[in-house]
Formats: structure tokens, C-alpha cells, sequence
């Protein structure tokens, strides 16, 4: 099994064009579903989450192709209606592709998405918010069976929180319903708002995206669109915080620091010192970081969830005191132990982890647990005394489109084996 050799405690300094956004890319990939023709989509990482996405869409029938950063996707002729269970497995956020089988064929079957290293991931607000707009979905045997029966209608449906993948699956069923729907509750996410654009170049009405009411005229013919996907957030996120953890100074294009405010707040806290440009941001290092406010996550523009691990790595192996609040999901802490193992001292209560900067963490041999406990690992070790050794690079590949290659270009001392 390959693992990421680190040999750690050298500052980072470089320049590095950040991926396209892997929560961008999933739902447009999808919504190439709702018109026949074929659609160009730029800027898209070469993760394994995204070569599932186009298995499905293979699968469905679709022509596929990519070359470099640019996957073709001809949805003219759709074969089936199904995704099986052995691909659903491979990447449970395929729910997203109810919303648009439903748009396009009236009907979806696959097989319920499971939960995954971050605890329980219900679907019960997709299934409540196509149900809304007129499905007819039956749970049978772990399978979902979905049907529009001619009765899927624009209307008001309220989000009970604001789920991204649910907001997805709302916006790629509404267009296939005639009349206005409102998403209310919906999420706020950048990565819905590259959606909302993806379907407008599709030649969807829908407005709203970034807000908490996005609407929706469904009901029109789509026709393809060619498009260039956001930069990945959340891999920015990494590679500063790498920089955190690590020191020194890194500039990062391609990617909006709007987008990551919270998490420039944070490092800013602890004594980073950033500056931002039009989709480009530097980051410099030169001290170990100071313990911050409690960190708590919350749904966009609050602070991600997704860089919860990466944040924590960087503050382990710096000085003072931070209190994180995990309100997100249930199990988002298994990088924890592993941390512990680079002599990281931290303290899980439930929802809660206390770190306390030990000042400098020492290298080991570790295991990813998930996607951005995985990259949290790498951050740590990047920091710390000696050879760090991260095995389990499944996870990781899943949403980084070679975080090695990229930690190089910043100066980091790191091979895969
Ligand atoms: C998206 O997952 C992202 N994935 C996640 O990124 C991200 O962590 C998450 O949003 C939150 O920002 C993709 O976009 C592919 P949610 P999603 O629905 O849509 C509960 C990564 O690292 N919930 O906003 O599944 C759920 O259990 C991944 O790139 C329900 O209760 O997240 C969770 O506690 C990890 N019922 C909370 O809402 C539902 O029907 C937020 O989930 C749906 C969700």
C-alpha cells in the first residue's frame, strides 16, 4: 500500500495554481444530464471522486472524455435510469444524481447511499425536498425507486438546515419541473453558486445561488454549456495551512480568497500574515502559531467543516490553546489518535477538541482515516521533527489532485512510496 514519505520541519515557499473545485465539478458533472448534447466542462481535477462521477455517467449511457483538465460529457442518449450499488458505495454523494435522472428521464433508481468515515450521512431532506416537488420515491430493500409519474411541479419547499447536496438535488429536479420553485433553507455554499451558473449557461432560470432562497422556472428545454469550475476552496485551505503548520511563505492563484474568509481569519489569528489579490492570495509564516478563539464549524460563510483537521494539524505543533466545536458531523475526529502519535495533545469531549500547541510535533508513521483527516496528517507532518509516513492515500486521492506534487511546488520535502 503506497504512503506519503514527509521529511518535515523546512518552511514552505513557492507558488501553486490551486485544482478546480471538487464540490463544484460532482454536481456539474450531473446536471450535463439534464440536456441531450454534449457538455464541456474546464478546470476539473483528476481526484478518484470525479472518475466515479464518470463511471456513472459512462454507465448511464453517456459519451465521456477528458483530456488534461477538460472532460467532455455527450448526455444525448441515456440507456438506463439506475446507478448500482457497487458504484454507489464507491462515492455515496451520487445522491446528487436523483435530482437530474428525475429532471431528464422522470425516473431514478438507485440503491440507498450509505454513511461513510464521518459517521451517518442521511439523505432524508433530498428525499423530503423531491417528494415536495411532486416525486413518487420508494424506499425498498436498500433501493431507491423514484418516479415524476408527470406530477413533478414547481413549488415552495423548505430546508430544515441547509444541506448542500440537498440544495443540489432541489436545483437539478426543479428544472425539470414546470412552474417556480424556492428553495428556502438552501444552502450557501460557493460550490451551489457555480451550479447555479453551470444551469444558467444551460439556459436554466435560476437565481439566488449564495442566498438562503434560490429559485428555479422549471419545465424548458436545456441545451449543453461549456464551463470553467471555481477553485477548490478547501484545497486552498490545505496548502495554508501547510504553510502554517510548516512556516514560511506561499502564494496560491486560481482561487477566490473570498471563498475562504473564515479560514484567513483564523490563520490571521494566529499570527499569519495574509494578503489577497483578484483570485490570488500569499500567505507568510515566520513564527509558530498562537493558540485562537474556539473554532466552530457552521455551514458557508461560517467556518468549513472540511478544514476543521487541516486548522488542527497546524495548530498542534504550534504554542497556546484552541477549542474547536465540530457542529457538523457526528464523526469528525478520527484524525485525532493519529495526531496523538506525532505527540499532539488534544482532547475530544463529544462535539468538542481542546488542542494545546506542544510547539513542535515529531514525525511518525500514520494512517488517513478520510479525506481531509488524511491531508491533516500531511500537514502535520510537514511541521514536525523528522520522517512522517501517511498511508491510506485512497482518501486522500479522492479530493486532491496530487497533493504531493503541489506540497513540491511550495518546497516541501515529500515523495509518495
Ligand atoms: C457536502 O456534503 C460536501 N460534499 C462535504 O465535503 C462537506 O463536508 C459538506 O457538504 C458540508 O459542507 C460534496 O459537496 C460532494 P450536507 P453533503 O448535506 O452535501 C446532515 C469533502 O471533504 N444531513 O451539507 O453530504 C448531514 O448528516 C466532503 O469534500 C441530514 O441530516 O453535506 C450533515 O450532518 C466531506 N440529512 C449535515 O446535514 C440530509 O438529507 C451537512 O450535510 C442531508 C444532510
Amino acid at each position: 500500500m503506497s504512503s506519503y514519505r514527509i521529511e518535515g520541519g523546512r518552511p514552505l515557499d513557492g507558488c501553486l495554481k490551486v485544482q478546480g473545485a471538487k464540490n463544484s465539478v460532482l454536481p456539474i458533472l450531473a446536471a450535463t444530464l439534464l440536456a441531450p448534447g454534449q457538455s464541456t466542462i474546464h478546470n476539473c481535477p483528476d481526484l478518484s471522486d470525479v472518475s466515479a462521477t464518470l463511471d456513472i455517467l459512462a454507465l448511464l449511457g453517456c459519451r465521456v472524455d477528458r483530456e488534461g483538465d477538460t472532460v467532455t460529457v455527450d448526455a444525448s442518449v441515456l440507456t438506463r435510469a439506475g446507478i448500482p450499488d457497487r458504484l454507489m458505495r464507491e462515492m455515496r454523494s451520487s445522491v446528487i444524481f436523483l435530482g437530474a435522472l428525475l429532471a431528464r428521464l422522470g425516473t431514478a433508481e438507485l440503491s440507498y447511499p450509505g454513511g461513510c468515515e464521518l459517521g451517518p450521512r442521511p439523505i432524508d431532506l433530498h428525499l423530503a425536498a423531491l417528494r415536495t416537488l411532486g416525486a413518487e420515491i420508494r424506499e425498498e430493500q436498500g433501493c431507491l425507486r423514484c418516479r415524476g409519474n408527470g406530477n413533478m411541479r414547481g413549488r415552495e419547499l423548505c430546508l430544515s438546515m441547509p444541506s448542500v447536496g440537498a440544495t443540489e438535488n432541489a436545483m437539478l429536479a426543479a428544472c425539470g419541473c414546470p412552474g417556480v420553485t424556492a428553495i428556502v433553507g438552501a444552502a450557501r455554499e460557493p460550490e451551489i453558486v457555480d451550479l447555479q451558473n453551470f444551469l444558467r449557461a444551460m439556459g436554466a432560470e435560476v437565481t439566488g445561488a449564495g442566498g438562503s432562497v434560490i429559485c428555479v422556472r422549471g419545465g424548458r428545454s436545456l441545451h449543453p454549456a461549456e464551463y470553467r469550475v471555481v477553485g477548490d476552496r478547501i484545497a486552498a485551505a490545505t496548502y495554508l495551512c501547510a504553510a502554517g503548520a510548516a512556516g514560511g511563505r506561499v502564494e496560491l492563484t486560481g482561487v477566490e480568497p473570498g471563498h475562504l474568509t473564515a479560514v484567513l481569519t483564523c490563520l490571521e489569528q494566529a499570527g499569519c500574515a495574509v494578503h489577497t489579490g483578484p483570485e490570488a492570495l500569499s500567505l507568510e509564516c515566520c513564527a509558530p502559531l498562537k493558540g485562537i478563539a474556539p473554532v466552530r464549524t457552521a455551514p458557508y460563510p461560517g467556518f468549513p467543516t472540511d478544514a476543521q483537521a487541516l486548522l488542527m494539524a497546524a495548530l498542534a505543533g504550534g504554542e497556546g490553546t484552541t477549542m474547536f466545536v465540530e457542529n457538523i458531523f457526528d464523526s469528525r475526529y478520527r484524525h485525532v489518535d493519529e495526531l496523538c502519535r506525532m505527540g499532539a495533545d488534544i482532547q475530544v469531549a463529544g462535539r468538542v477538541a481542546v488542542v494545546t500547541g506542544v510547539g513542535k510535533l515529531h514525525g511518525a508513521a500514520v494512517r488517513s482515516t478520510d479525506l481531509r483527516g488524511g491531508a491533516a496528517l500531511v500537514v502535520a507532518g510537514l511541521g514536525a521533527e523528522g520522517v512522517t509516513t501517511v498511508s491510506g492515500l485512497r482518501h486522500i486521492r479522492r479530493g486532491y489532485d496530487g497533493l504531493d506534487r503541489g506540497l513540491r511546488a511550495l518546497g516541501a520535502r515529500i515523495w509518495e512510496e
